[in-house]
């Protein structure tokens, strides 16, 4: 994902979508209605048969156990650990900096409370651009790490680097648009496809990567009307940020849902929580408790018994001589 200025953002997010808190794939999953066991987790083919279920995809990132807690609880169908990680968790710039060892540490962090949500997991910048066969590999250290799918940036020119990962057993989420990794090509977190033949584009890119197998497809920062026209074009689901209503499903950065990232406000953002300031002021309070000398409290301290007391000289007693 990219950061955003206002004057670079774009349309706002349905409400429609805002509201879907329980995802189709949950009442399209084979074990539904059964009342022994967990709930089964959600597979990719289960998101790829949501296209047209009238009920969006709902995913979210997230990049550790609390966050993957607090995905699976709320009900969504996908967990993306986004490389996105770089910038609202490392303290990086841009996407560009995270390794398939820093994204394999956040996926397995993800995975290990087991969430019922989809787990994609995001291949980094140079993890797919040099060799299949080092494409291959980096996609199974992530699945090996937790993910049952990953996702990768680019259209046409990515179907190959698709095909050998859908070929190894692993599946893929294409995504186009606004593609983070490309940032310096593309001169900026820009909108992408607000001319005609950027808009044609844009469609062949999906449904090259519809035809090689990708499973769903994330379009990022790209016209309303252009996400309609690719959602229309593929039978595989469209999951948008910063692309309006008509797509199949929508994804919103965990940080920027909960304000726990204040200091940016992408106009596609909807913040639902104010995190970052209520930490803020929780951190504050217990602050001037220690110096105020209210924390902690004889409650929330333990205490000796009072012959180990005594024993010990504490409270003015003399220790016992040997
Ligand atoms: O890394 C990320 O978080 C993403 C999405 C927001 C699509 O790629």
């Amino acid at each position: 994902m990219g950061r955003w200025t206002e004057k670079e953002a774009i349309t706002p997010m349905s409400s429609n979508a805002a509201s879907s808190k329980a995802a189709s794939p949950n009442a399209m999953s084979p074990n539904a209605g059964r009342s022994a066991g967990p709930p089964p987790s959600i597979t990719a083919p289960v998101v790829r048969a949501a296209k047209g279920s009238g009920t969006p995809l709902v995913m979210v990132t997230a990049y550790d156990a609390p966050g993957a807690r607090i995905a699976d609880e709320a009900g969504v169908a996908i967990i993306l650990v986004g490389d996105s990680v770089a910038m609202v968790v490392l303290g990086y710039d841009d996407t560009l900096q995270v390794t398939i060892d820093d994204m394999a540490h956040h996926v397995a962090a993800v995975a290990r409370p087991r969430p019922r949500p989809l787990v994609v997991g995001d291949l980094p910048w140079m993890s797919y651009h040099v060799s299949v066969e080092d494409t291959v590999r980096n996609a199974a250290t992530l699945v090996r790490a937790g993910a049952q799918a990953v996702k990768l940036e680019g259209g046409r020119k990515r179907v190959a680097m698709v095909r050998a990962i859908i070929d190894a057993e692993m599946p893929v989420m294409g995504h186009i648009g606004l593609t983070p990794q490309s940032i310096h090509q593309l001169g900026g977190f820009k909108v992408q496809g607000k001319q005609a033949a950027a808009a044609a584009a844009l469609v062949d890119d999906a449904v090259a990567l519809a035809d090689a197998g990708c499973f769903a497809i994330v379009l990022e920062a790209v016209p309303d009307g252009v996400a309609r026209a690719v959602t229309e074009a593929v039978s595989v689901p469209t999951i948008g940020i910063g692309a309006g209503p008509w797509c199949d499903g929508q994804v919103l950065v965990f940080h920027d849902v909960l304000g726990i990232e204040d200091r940016i406000s992408p106009k596609f953002v909807r913040r639902y929580a104010s995190l970052k300031r209520d930490a803020v002021e929780a951190i504050a309070a217990y602050a001037d408790d220690v110096r105020a000398h209210r924390f902690p409290s004889d409650e929330e301290s333990y205490h000796l018994s009072g012959d180990v007391a005594e024993a010990l000289g504490l409270y003015g007693a003399a220790p016992k001589s040997a």
